[in-house]
């Protein structure tokens, strides 16, 4: 049963996803961690109702980036993580977190990566340039993290056209309903063994049952 690390800032959909998935015993894992920099957002208001350790690290709570760094580490070993998903955290992953646990990040991002990924594209950003952008379709990308935004190794995508007539709130909700699915597929994977590595591109391993 494989540990696992919720980061999440915000309304917390995608980790309600992946929860639900848990509970209902698909993807075999336990929920250890929910870190979040906001005590007040969904994804710590589901957590607490659900009696889930939470952690909060922000300025506040510990004014020295050292110090804020270290305990992070420390309650993540603690909680002896074995992947940390982030789901909408608005911080960026301290290097040797991202170092420690390589291979072991995941991330949700609603755009198709490459495109409309990196600093600056988060949220409502990101689908307001897709909609300028008139390109005719966007989706959700679920890719492991390294040092660099949005940048790491990409383990599913799924496309989402879009309308004519889409504004950006229309959009962000078509590819919302989309990370919901795909965000769990490949946490169960990954939790089942099913992620694997040929010339350093992650895929995931179907298994055909007679
Ligand atoms: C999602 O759109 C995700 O792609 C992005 O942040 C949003 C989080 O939404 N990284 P929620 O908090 O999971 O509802």
């Amino acid at each position: 049963m494989k540990k696992i690390a919720i980061f999440a800032s915000g309304g917390g959909s995608n980790f309600q996803a992946i929860y639900e998935k848990i509970l209902s015993g698909d993807i075999p894992a336990e929920i250890s961690i929910v870190v979040s920099n906001n005590p007040n957002c969904g994804a710590i208001n589901l957590a607490e109702k659900n009696v889930l350790p939470t952690f909060i690290v922000n300025k506040a709570r510990y004014p020295d980036p050292v110090v804020q760094n270290m305990m992070l580490k420390q309650n993540l070993l603690k909680a002896d993580v074995d992947l940390i998903c982030l789901a909408g955290y608005m911080k960026m992953i301290p290097n040797n977190i991202v170092a420690h646990f390589a291979n072991c990040i995941l991330n949700i991002h609603p755009a198709l990566l490459p495109n409309f990924g990196g600093k600056g594209f988060y949220g409502m950003k990101v689908h307001e340039a897709v909609i300028q952008s008139n390109t005719a379709e966007s989706g959700a990308t679920v890719h492991f993290v390294d040092a660099k935004y949005d940048n790491g190794p990409i383990v599913l995508q799924e496309k989402v056209i879009i309308a004519t007539d889409d504004t950006a709130n229309l959009l962000a909700e078509k590819v919302l309903a989309v990370e919901h699915r795909i965000y769990p597929e490949v946490v169960k994977a990954f939790c089942e063994n099913r992620i694997v590595w040929e010339n350093n591109q992650p895929k995931i391993e179907v298994i055909i049952e007679n």
